[in-house]
């Protein structure tokens, strides 16, 4: 159950152990401190933490051109459904439009009703499928185009 005022801050090296123990338990394919690390040094990353006193949640963007890709999002099974998963995502979109991003790119597993719904709501449609992208399964690729319009930044709002 969250507790109190969540904030969306950058995600630091002292985050990885706390990030690491919430994939092990919530992701089918965790990533390893060595991506987290690897990720958290390169170029053109924003990663951000959802932070409650602890961390509760996190995700990161990468921009390749002009496109931003979608590269983590995770919200720790008893924080979910309050909103955090949103404010993550419009936190994530919003750097990369601050670093020139204009189309929004993401692979989701097919079955990930939650994700695909919240992805919805923030303008991304399903544009193809990767078979077995997945260990256990299909990816849907998801797109938003114009992200940096007027209308995109209604949106968010
Ligand atoms: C997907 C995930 C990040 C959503 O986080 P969250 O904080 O619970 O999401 P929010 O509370 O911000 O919900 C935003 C929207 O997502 C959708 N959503 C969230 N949970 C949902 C659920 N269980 N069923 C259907 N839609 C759901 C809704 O559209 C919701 O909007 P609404 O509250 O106005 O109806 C979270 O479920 C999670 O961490 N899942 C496991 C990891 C994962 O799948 N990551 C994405 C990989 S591509």
């Amino acid at each position: 159950m969250g507790v109190g005022v969540i904030t969306i801050r950058e995600f630091e090296p002292g985050d990885v152990e706390a990030a690491l123990a919430m994939e092990e338990v919530a992701q089918p394919q965790p990533w390893t401190e060595r991506i987290f690390n690897d990720e958290l040094s390169a170029e053109n990353r924003t990663y951000l933490v959802a932070d409650d006193g602890a961390v509760c949640g996190y995700g990161g963007v990468m921009l390749m051109g002009d496109e931003a890709h979608i590269t983590n999002l995770l919200v720790a099974p008893d924080h979910r459904g309050q909103g955090i998963g949103r404010r993550l995502m419009i936190g994530l979109i919003e750097s990369a439009i601050a670093e020139g991003a204009r189309h929004l790119i993401l692979e989701v597993r097919s079955e990930n009703e939650a994700a695909r719904s919240l992805y919805s709501r923030l303008g991304l449609a399903p544009v193809g499928v990767r078979p077995g992208y997945y260990d256990d399964g299909d990816a849907l690729i998801m797109w938003a185009h114009d992200i940096d319009s007027a209308e995109y930044a209604e949106r968010l709002t």
